[in-house]
């Protein structure tokens, strides 16, 4: 009898040609290094009123992370920026992080020149490309990362670096300790769920089998609102399936009554809940009653229970068990998770407008 598909390792290897898992399998090496790595930030920046992280899709995520991860303990408001320009309160008080794997986003580049010109507080996460060219050639303080990597695995180089420099900046406190438990943690998932554990022993080749040909809905709450994300976003990247996330309690005052009418389309969507043995009462009922009124509508039910101790621990292995599985589904699909092919589509046929050429041309011009 033949083994089944996610237990043969060789037909692993042979699907997923860019060696994808091994990013997952490596990642708490590549965690480690990369904090040995942000040990070298220097800033000598003045405390921060707030804090505007700019990047886009898999360099953007890390700053969602961090904003989640900060909630609870920063005095200084966090947002996320994915517009070509900063909010009109970004200021010489403001600390913009620009992150971009290759250095080459047009949304990203835009939004580093706009720090540029507002005169903020910037430090820079990237590999290379016009950014990395820029902040060396304007003497914007950065941190290089090593190049060459899909830039969703290189996650451990882009949220890291943010941490550390926050730490350094007196911003946030206690992230060292959280990562050194992180490491530990992503260390043993990564054991648990490579390719030579039976589908079995491995909880994310059987969450990827569950889901098999549905398209996954991602219910976090709290500080999982952005491991949702991340779910959703690796379901797509990487298994290249439609997917979608969401985050208590603000689905129960809409998402819900969507399933009213589902019908046949019930059947057609997992719905995975990101839990927590210590979540609030407040949440653990309304995830009970979701669960039922999901499963009505024809949804297929699936959870994943956070382990460590703390929230970062909590968050970054419960991303660590979301990559594995969005590879392990793209394998059971058929599909190569490293190729990007319409992302990359998009970037080139968007360079007939001119706007990143224009961007670049005006960062060519300050001094
Ligand atoms: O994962 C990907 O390839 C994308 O989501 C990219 O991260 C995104 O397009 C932004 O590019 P970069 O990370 O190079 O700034």
């Amino acid at each position: 009898m033949s083994r089944p598909v996610l237990d043969d390792v060789e037909n692993i290897k042979a699907v997923d040609k860019s060696n994808m898992i091994n990013f997952c399998v490596n990642s708490a090496k590549l965690y480690r290094e990369a904090a040995a790595l942000a040990d070298k930030i220097k800033v000598n920046y003045p405390k921060a009123d707030n804090v505007i992280i700019a990047g886009m899709g898999g360099s953007g995520i890390g700053g969602d992370l961090l904003k989640d991860w900060a909630r609870n303990q920063t005095a200084v408001p966090i947002e996320v920026n994915r517009e070509y320009e900063l909010p009109e309160y970004a200021d010489k008080k403001t600390l913009v992080l620009i992150t971009s794997y290759s250095g080459d986003t047009e949304e990203s580049l835009s939004a580093f020149l706009d720090a540029l010109k507002r005169k903020c507080m910037i430090f820079c996460v990237t590999s290379d490309g016009a950014l990395l060219e820029n902040a060396e050639r304007l003497k914007v303080p950065h941190l290089r990362v090593p190049s060459g990597m899909p830039p969703r695995a290189a996650l451990p180089y882009l949220f890291v670096p943010l941490l550390i420099c926050m730490e350094k900046m007196g911003l946030v406190s206690g992230a060292s300790e959280e990562l050194s438990e992180s490491f530990q943690l992503i260390q043993k998932i990564s054991q648990d769920n490579a390719p030579e554990k039976s589908t079995i022993e491995n909880f994310s080749k059987a969450l990827a089998l569950n889901i098999g040909q549905t398209s996954p809905v991602v219910y976090g709450f709290g500080f999982y609102r952005s491991v949702a994300m991340r779910f959703k976003q690796q379901f797509n990247e990487n298994s290249k399936i439609p997917a979608k996330w969401e985050v208590f309690s603000e689905l129960n005052h809409n998402e819900i009554v969507g399933w009213e009418r589902a019908g046949k389309l019930g059947k057609c969507f997992s719905a995975i809940f990101l839990r927590d043995a210590e979540e609030p009462n407040a949440i653990q009922s309304r995830i009970e009653i979701t669960r039922e009124l999901v499963e009505q509508a024809g949804v297929g039910l699936m959870e994943i229970q956070a382990q460590g101790k703390s929230r970062l621990a909590r968050m970054l292995s419960t991303v660590c068990i979301g990559d594995f599985t969005s590879v392990y589904l793209a394998v059971l699909h058929g599909v190569d998770p490293t190729p990007v092919k319409t992302i990359n589509y998009l970037k080139e046929t968007l360079k007939q407008n001119g706007v990143k050429e224009k961007v670049i041309s005006e960062l060519a011009k300050l001094s």
